[in-house]
């Protein structure tokens, strides 16, 4: 299909989407990432011939030009970023950074004439929300914290940047994603994690505080059908999944799908960053995918699946059967 750009793509998301893309021989996958969260086991299988990696900061505008000049893609994911609740709060000059990653994307994606970037943003753009569910054109947004308002201004610059040069984008406002390659910075993994050790699922109080959790598939296949079938130009859509969950009830879930004998301990709510509440409007996402969200548990069995069965090795970004592996087969029948 096309010379695809992927910023992060040594990340959870970002090679989770690299692994779906390679399957399909007929695109070739330009992978950038420093590092900083992304592993070089999440790279694509080493038989594959179709993706390269390059250890590159986007934020440097020289090293990404170079990958710009070399590789000529065609479409831009753009998905590098400082992540992580904690890593962002501790972090953020750092984080702050990132504004210079996304005008370096952006320009280069002029410059080469780049047939559409695809960013990721975040549900942090919400802030406290107004309003729920949260929905892509009307609810306002409040982000106030530095994460959140780079990934605002990052939207901005990209909105800009369509409308001064005509470069065509779409912004993904992620809700939580979680799957078999995210770090246990992120609850989910974490909870597993602390489940299968035995050790204590520790909860930030108070505990009744809900969030909603998108399963990696959903999100990809999302993003692959726009992509293919050409969807959501120069807008915005969010990716998640609207079922409620509260942060007690997810423990003791992840406690009886382990089977583990760990108790679940309500630990201090955090200082700063913490939204009570966050459930996505997905009319537009469920338009796009037309059919059923991996419920929340089955998600969990599968992650427990996937870990249990690769320990020590490198984590599959899709667990096998009964989800859609995404081969080629596959990718032909959703074009
Ligand atoms: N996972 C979620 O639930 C979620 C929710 C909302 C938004 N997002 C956004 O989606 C994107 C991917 O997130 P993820 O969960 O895969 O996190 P991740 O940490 O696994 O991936 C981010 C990747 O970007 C890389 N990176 C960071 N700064 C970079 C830089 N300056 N140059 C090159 N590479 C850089 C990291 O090494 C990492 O591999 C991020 O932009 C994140 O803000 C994710």
């Amino acid at each position: 299909m096309a010379r695809i750009l992927i910023t992060g793509g040594a990340g959870f998301i970002g090679s989770s989407l690299a692994e779906a893309l390679v399957a399909d021989q007929s695109n070739f996958v330009i992978i950038v990432d420093n590092l900083l969260t992304g592993k070089l086991e999440n790279l694509p299988s080493p038989d594959l011939n179709n993706w390269v990696f390059e250890q590159v900061d986007v934020n440097d505008f020289k090293s990404i030009e170079k990958i710009f000049n070399k590789y000529e893609p065609e479409y831009v994911f753009h998905f590098a970023a400082v992540v992580g609740v904690e890593r962002t709060l501790n972090n953020p000059l750092m984080v702050l950074e990132d504004i210079e990653g996304s005008k370096n994307i952006a320009k280069l994606s002029v410059s080469h004439k780049v047939k559409r970037i695809f960013f990721a943003s975040s549900s942090e753009v919400y802030g406290n929300p107004f309003e729920v569910p949260q929905k892509e054109e009307t609810t306002p947004i409040n982000a106030r914290l530095p994460y959140a308002a780079v990934k605002n201004i990052s939207e901005v610059i990209l909105k800009t940047y369509g409308q001064e040069f005509g470069l065509p984008y779409t912004i993904f406002r992620f809700f939580n994603t979680y799957g078999p390659r995210q770090s246990s910075d992120f609850v989910i993994s974490r909870f597993i994690k602390q489940a299968l050790s035995g050790k204590p699922i520790t909860v930030h109080g108070p505990g009744t505080q809900t969030r909603t959790f998108c399963f990696i598939s959903d999100t990809v296949e999302t993003i692959l059908k726009i992509l293919y079938n050409d969807l959501r130009l120069n807008t915005t859509i969010n990716i998640g999944n609207n079922e409620e969950v509260s942060m007690l009830k997810l423990a003791e879930m992840t406690k009886a799908i382990t089977g583990s004998k760990s108790r679940i301990e309500i630990i201090p709510p955090r200082e700063e960053g913490e939204i009570l509440r966050r459930k996505p409007d997905i009319s537009k996402m469920l338009s796009i995918l037309r059919r059923p969200l991996v419920k929340l548990e089955d998600g969990i069995a599968a992650i427990v699946k996937v870990w249990t069965e690769h320990r020590g090795k490198g984590i599959p970004a899709f667990p096998q059967s009964p989800y859609k592996l995404f081969n080629s087969v596959y990718l032909s029948h959703i074009k």
